[in-house]
């Protein structure tokens, strides 16, 4: 299971930090508030801690045990992690000085002891964590002081009985986990507290359920009620039928992807769903025996359906039509053509998930045309190609506003290629090989959001974006463009609302000074990872209050009218550039210093030439570019050499007009 990955992971990552004690200080995130010692190696909580510190994340450190004393210091902890930090003992009062802690964290400590009042002195205990502890059974839990639990999470541990004494905190208590646990069987006695909390969210993920007393949660309201994993070798009945007469929002039943020896599911296995009340179900990872009308007898009322990797490949086309359901999950199957999935029966649909599909999809042809009320569809990663997409294929989805149609194989796009779809916000093809006509979005004047990164678009349709007038945010990313130059009269032109504009990693040799000068409410630009040896500010409209993202470029010298323009409120960030750091250089070199709060990421804003200052960062580089004292020497000498000849000339001038009268 996964779990045990993360477990070994951690145990090794616990090893390396032991190993490494040379620095035992600890950081500081938000001054006199919040502090990380993580795996520091320590035995004590160092008395630099200011005594104001709210948030400790003390993890992976050698506490061993907690005393009275351990955390007296620090009386204004709200949040402590204590993750794998070797704790065995919580004697008496461990917490006695802390009254506002709300979070105790204790994952992945072998508890061996917990004293009667470990948890007392926390005015009001909200959450507590103790997950991989070894705890054997929830009798070992002292529930003195924990009626405003919120949260209890004791995952991961070998307790074979869900036991909810009467002193169980029930008061506040909103999330219950028992996830991987060694729970069999579950008797109504011993979940019968339950019943007094509404709104619980539950799990018993990944506990083998051989038995459930049958209505063991009659009549319980919950949040939601997590049983995946949990039927894996015996029968879904078992736990349905401990589940008549429960009302839930959400209820997993699936499994986990990574387990041996699928079971398969039976339609008569999920009668039991008929007197259970729940909005959301999920039966990820399940194999179905006989997939057909008569598994969604007891499904009709479902609002949200989730059939993530179920080896599915077509739906029955007789299910009915189950009017509530608003969202379909159907990710990692493998259907052939959209067609196949019969979404008349689902004709209420809201929301449409078919990711990352095992086959190449087909989009087919009107096979959506009766989502009339449909505004978010994924189709991303499905091995789709479409010459002409995309009128037929997404005919009658007049409310679309979301379309994901990512990391699909090649789609041609015609002209006014979504000519129903005039409401669409959103529009994603990255990674999406894309061969487009002139105008394909020309309808489109509600797009937001157009993703283009990865696509092979070809740049040189100045007419790609036109009708675009709302787009604000547009990812061009690892696309190329003619002469590698951005040109003045590029298909920028058409887009006047863009905000952010993506063109990272375009091999942008050159961006010519009017080229953006029509965006005038551009406010995120990204040019990193080009070729540009300019740092052209004067492209733009305005710098006002804007993120300029020039690094990973070749820009050596920047004249001061690119910078002097730049507004206060204006982010710039240049790093991994070649600057040249020579006294042609100084006017932009000056102004970097005394406006070094607009740059960002100035640790790799450095000197690339001349060699002697290489790699120095720009902030503390010292050039100075005034004349030197020989030079000064050198003119004051001949200054003094003309005064002293021009003297000597008129004297000897003046002396031969003399004489000469
Ligand atoms: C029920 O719990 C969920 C999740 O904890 C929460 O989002 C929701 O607001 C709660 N509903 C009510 C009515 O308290
Ligand atoms: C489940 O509901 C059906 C009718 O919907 C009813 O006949 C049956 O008795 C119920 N089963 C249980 C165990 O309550
Ligand atoms: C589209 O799908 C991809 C992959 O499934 C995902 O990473 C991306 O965030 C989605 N895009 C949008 C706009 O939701
Ligand atoms: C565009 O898609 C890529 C790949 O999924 C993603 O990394 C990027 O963040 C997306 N761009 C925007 C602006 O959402
Ligand atoms: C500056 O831009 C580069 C390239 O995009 C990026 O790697 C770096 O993280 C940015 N700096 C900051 C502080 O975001």
């Amino acid at each position: 299971m996964d779990f045990n990955k993360y477990f070994y992971g951690v145990i090794i990552l616990c090893q390396v930090s032991s190993a490494s004690e040379a620095d035992t200080t600890c950081r500081e995130v938000i001054v006199n508030k919040t502090y990380s010692c993580e795996g520091l190696g320590l035995k004590e909580v160092p008395e630099s801690l200011p005594f104001t510190t709210e948030n400790l994340d003390f993890s992976f450190n050698a506490l061993s045990a907690l005393y009275s004393f351990t955390f007296s210091s620090l009386k204004e902890l709200v949040y402590l992690d204590l993750t794998r930090c070797q704790v065995n003992w919580v004697f008496d009062e461990a917490f006695q000085s802390n009254p506002n802690l709300q979070t105790i964290v204790l994952i992945g400590n072998q508890l061996m002891y917990l004293a009667d009042t470990a948890f007392a002195g926390p005015i009001s205990l909200k959450h507590l964590f103790l997950t991989q502890t070894g705890l054997t059974s929830l009798l070992l839990v002292p529930m003195h002081n924990l009626d405003n639990l919120e949260t209890l999470d004791i995952g991961s541990n070998p307790i074979s009985v869900m036991q909810l004494l009467d002193s169980f905190p029930i008061k506040n208590l909103r999330h219950l986990d028992f996830q991987l646990n060694g729970i069999e069987k579950i008797l109504t006695k011993d979940v019968e507290i339950l019943r007094q909390i509404t709104n619980l969210s539950l799990s018993l993920k990944g506990n083998s359920l051989k038995y459930i007393e049958p209505k063991a949660f009659y009549s319980n309201n919950f949040y939601s009620l997590n049983f995946a994993g949990c039927a894996n070798k015996g029968d879904l009945s078992v736990i349905l039928d401990g589940l008549v007469g429960v009302n839930t929002h959400i209820l997993k039943l699936g499994t986990f992807d990574d387990v041996e020896g699928k079971s398969e599911i039976t339609s008569n296995m999920l009668q039991g769903l008929c007197n259970i009340s729940v909005a959301e179900l999920s039966l990820e990872n399940m194999h179905f025996f006989d997939f057909s009308a008569s598994t969604f007898q007891c499904l009709s009322r479902l609002q949200k359906l989730d059939l993530t990797h179920s080896y599915i490949d077509y739906f029955p086309p007789d299910i009915g039509n189950m009017s509530l359901l608003t969202e379909l999950i159907l990710n990692q199957n493998s259907f052939e053509n959209l067609c196949d999935i019969h979404l008349a029966n689902f004709s209420f649909l809201t929301h449409l998930h078919v990711n990352r599909n095992f086959e190449k999809l087909q989009m087919g042809s009107g096979c959506l045309e009766k989502l009339l009320q449909l505004q978010y569809l994924d189709l991303s990663g499905s091995g789709i190609k479409s010459s002409n997409c995309c009128s037929t294929e997404l005919k009658g989805l007049s409310n679309l506003k979301h379309l994901n149609l990512s990391n699909n194989d090649l789609l041609s796009l015609h002209d006014l290629a979504f000519p129903e779809n005039n409401k669409l916000e959103i529009l994603d093809f990255s990674f999406t090989c894309l061969q487009a006509s002139k105008n394909p979005f020309v309808n489109l004047q509600l797009l937001r959001v157009l993703n283009l990164s990865h696509s092979s678009i070809d740049t040189n349709n100045r007419y790609l974006l036109q009708g675009l007038l709302k787009l604000t945010i547009l990812d061009f990313k690892e696309n190329h463009f003619h002469s590698d130059t951005i040109q003045n009269d590029s298909l920028f032109q058409f887009v006047p609302s863009l905000e952010v504009l993506i063109l990272s990693s375009c091999a942008l040799k050159v961006i010519e000074h009017q080229a953006f000068q029509m965006l005038k409410k551009l406010k995120h630009v990204d040019l990193s990872y080009n070729s540009l040896t300019t740092f052209s500010s004067n492209a733009f409209y305005v710098v006002n209050t804007m993120y300029l993202n020039f690094a990973v470029n070749r820009i050596q010298i920047i004249p001061l009218e690119m910078v002097n323009s730049i507004s206060d409120n204006s982010i710039i960030n240049l790093s991994h550039n070649p600057l040249a750091c020579v006294c042609s250089n100084i006017g932009f070199i000056s102004w970097y210093k005394q406006n070094i709060n607009k740059i960002e990421d100035p640790k790799d804003t450095v000197c690339g030439t001349p060699r002697a200052v290489e790699g120095m960062q720009l902030s503390s580089l010292m050039l100075s570019c005034g004349m030197s004292t020989a030079m000064i020497l050198i003119i004051v000498l001949i200054v003094l050499l003309l005064i002293i000849t021009t003297t000597v000339v008129i004297k000897c001038y003046l002396k031969k007009r003399y004489q000469s009268i």
